[in-house]
C-alpha cells in the first residue's frame, strides 16, 4: 500500500485513528503511511493539562480548557472503549467518574499497548491544507515548532481531530472594559482556589457552568451567581448560589441583569461555548457547523462531502465521546482502506440532511442520548469495532441524569454498569464534594 494519510491531532479522537489502523495492521491488513501531527508535546488532547493560558512558550494558542480537580461529568460507563476496558487497564473495577488524571492515564494506556507513538511528530503544528485537483492529493504544511522549519507534505487522505473546545466564544456586554473585578472564559479558567472567598458570576448555563460553579463553591468561593441567555439550569443549588436572567451591564463592580436585579461581583466567567475553528483549513475544505448531533456536510458524521477524502473526527456536541470517536475513526480507516463505498455526493447530502431533521425530532435530553446511541450503533455495525451494548450506555446516561436532579453536589457518589463488562462500578472511597486531592493515587487508593 503507498497511500498516505495525515492525522491532525493526536488528542482522544486522533488517537482512536491510529488505533484504528493499528489494528487493522496486527490482522494482516496493509495500511497506508499514517503521520500524525500534534501541536502539544504530549498526546490525550484536552486531558493532557496545562497550566499555561494564552499563548505557549512557542506562541501557540494553548490547547488546554481543562483545569484543575476537573472530575469526569459524565459517567464513565459511557465513554469506555470496547477494545480496552477500565477493568483491564486498572486490573481492578473503579468508581464512576474518574478525575482528569485517572482518565489521561486510561486513554494513555491503550496507545501505549498500541505502540503508535512512533507514528506521531509532536510539537508540529499544521498551518494549511489544501486540496490539488491535478495530483488528487492534499498539500500539508506544518510547523516544526522545536527547529522552527516549515515541513510541506502530500497526502491521500487527511483525517481533522483537532477538537472543538478549545478556542474561546467570548461575548461582550457593556461596561466589561472598566469593569474592577476579573474577566476570563472557562477556556483560561485554571484553579478554583483562585475564586476562594470570592463572588463570582458565571454566563452561560450548559456544563462550562455547572461544573465551575460547582468547582469554585466546593473549593470556598462565598457565592454564585449564574446568567442565563435562554432559561436557568434548575438544580436544586446550594443556598449560596442564585440564577438570574441574562448580564445588561456592568458598573463598577456591580452587574445589572435582564430583570433589573443587581450583584457585587468579583469574577465574570464566560461559560459561553467554543468555536469550530480550523484555520488552517482551505475554505473549501473548512468545516462550518453549529455545536450540534448532526454536524453540517458531514456524510455519516465523519466525510466531509464537498471532499470526502478528508475526514472530521469528534467534531459533534457530545454525550458519547471516546467509544464514539473510536466508531468515526473505524469507519474512516474502512473508507480509505476501499472497505467501504461511499455512495455519490446528492446520496450524502440526503443522509446528513436526514441526521439534521431526526436530531430536531427529538424533544428531551433522553431523546438525544438515543439519537447518539444509534449512531455510535450504526457505525460500530459497518466495521471490525467490537460491538456493544448501546443500551447498557444509553442506561448510565439516563441514570446519570436521574441522579443530577436529585443532588448536582451528589451525583458523582453513584456507581453504573459497564456496557463493556457488565461490572458494577463501586461507589468511590470518598463523597467528591469532601475530595478535594484529585490526583490519581488518591483516586485509586483502597485504604
Ligand atoms: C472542560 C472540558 C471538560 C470535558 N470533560 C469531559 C468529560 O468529563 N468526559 C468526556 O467524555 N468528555 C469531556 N470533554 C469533551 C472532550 O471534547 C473529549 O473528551 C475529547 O477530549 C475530545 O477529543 P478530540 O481528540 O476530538 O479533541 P481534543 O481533546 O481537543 O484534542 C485535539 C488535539 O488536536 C491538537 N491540535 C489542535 N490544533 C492543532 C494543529 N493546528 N496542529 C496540530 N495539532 C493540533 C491539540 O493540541 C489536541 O491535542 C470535556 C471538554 C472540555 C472542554
Ligand atoms: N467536568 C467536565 O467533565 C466538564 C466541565 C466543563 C465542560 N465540559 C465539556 O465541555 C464541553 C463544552 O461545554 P460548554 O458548557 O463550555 O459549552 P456549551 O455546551 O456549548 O454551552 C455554551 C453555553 O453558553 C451560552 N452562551 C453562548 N453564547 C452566549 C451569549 N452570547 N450570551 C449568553 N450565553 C451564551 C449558551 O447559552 P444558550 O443555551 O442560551 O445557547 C450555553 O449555555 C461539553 O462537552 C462539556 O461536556 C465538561
Amino acid at each position: 500500500m503507498t497511500k498516505k494519510v495525515a492525522i491532525i491531532g493526536a488528542g482522544p479522537s486522533g488517537l482512536a485513528q491510529l488505533r484504528a489502523f493499528q489494528s487493522a495492521a496486527a490482522k494482516g491488513e496493509a495500511i497506508p503511511e499514517v503521520v500524525c501531527f500534534e501541536k502539544q508535546d504530549d498526546w490525550g488532547g484536552l486531558w493532557n493539562y496545562s497550566w499555561r493560558t494564552g499563548l505557549d512558550e512557542y506562541g501557540e494558542p494553548v490547547h488546554c480548557s481543562m483545569y484543575r480537580y476537573l472530575w469526569s461529568n459524565g459517567p464513565k460507563e459511557g465513554l469506555e472503549f470496547a477494545d480496552y476496558t477500565f477493568d483491564e487497564h486498572f486490573g481492578r473495577p473503579i468508581a464512576s467518574y474518574p478525575p482528569r488524571a485517572v482518565l489521561f492515564d486510561y486513554i494513555k494506556g491503550r496507545v501505549e499497548k498500541a505502540d503508535v507513538r512512533k507514528w506521531i511528530k509532536f510539537r508540529h503544528t499544521c498551518r494549511r491544507v489544501e486540496y490539488n485537483e491535478a495530483t488528487a492529493r492534499f498539500r500539508v504544511v506544518v510547523h516544526d515548532l522545536v527547529n522552527d522549519k516549515e515541513v510541506v507534505g502530500d497526502y491521500d487522505d487527511v483525517v481533522c481531530a483537532t477538537g472543538h473546545f478549545s478556542t474561546p466564544n467570548v461575548p461582550y456586554f457593556q461596561g466589561f472594559e472598566t469593569y474592577q473585578g476579573r474577566v476570563l472564559h472557562a477556556h483560561d479558567f485554571r484553579d478554583a482556589l483562585e475564586f476562594k472567598d470570592k463572588d463570582i458570576l458565571i454566563i452561560g448555563t450548559s456544563y462550562s457552568a455547572e461544573d465551575i460553579g460547582s468547582q469554585c463553591w466546593k473549593y470556598g468561593c462565598k457565592s454564585v451567581t449564574v446568567s442565563h441567555r435562554t432559561a436557568p439550569i434548575g438544580f436544586d443549588w446550594p443556598d449560596n448560589w442564585k440564577e438570574v436572567p441574562l448580564l445588561q451591564k456592568v458598573e463598577g463592580k456591580t452587574a445589572t441583569f435582564k430583570d433589573g436585579s443587581t450583584a457585587d461581583v468579583d469574577a465574570i466567567i464566560l461559560c459561553t461555548g467554543y468555536l469550530h475553528h480550523f484555520p488552517f483549513m482551505a475554505d473549501d475544505l473548512k468545516l462550518r457547523t453549529a455545536n450540534r448531533l448532526a454536524t453540517a456536510d458531514l456524510y455519516k458524521g465523519v466525510a466531509y462531502i464537498n471532499n470526502p477524502k478528508l475526514f472530521y473526527l469528534g467534531m459533534q456536541d457530545q454525550w458519547y465521546t471516546f467509544n464514539m470517536f473510536d466508531a468515526q475513526a473505524w469507519w474512516a480507516r474502512d473508507v480509505i482502506l476501499g472497505k467501504i463505498d461511499l455512495p455519490d455526493q446528492a446520496a450524502m447530502i440526503a443522509d446528513v440532511e436526514d441526521r439534521i431533521q431526526r436530531e430536531d425530532a427529538g424533544e428531551t435530553a433522553y431523546d438525544a442520548i438515543r439519537y447518539q446511541g444509534d449512531y455510535v450503533r450504526e457505525l460500530v455495525a459497518e466495521t471490525d469495532y467490537p460491538e456493544f451494548d448501546i443500551e447498557a450506555a444509553n442506561e448510565a446516561f439516563f441514570q446519570w441524569k436521574k441522579h443530577k436532579g436529585e443532588s448536582i453536589m451528589g451525583f458523582r457518589d453513584n456507581g453504573y454498569v459497564s456496557p463493556m463488562t457488565g461490572t458494577k462500578a463501586p461507589p468511590h472511597h470518598t463523597p467528591w464534594v469532601d475530595a478535594l486531592d484529585d490526583s490519581l493515587e488518591a483516586y485509586l487508593k483502597t485504604t
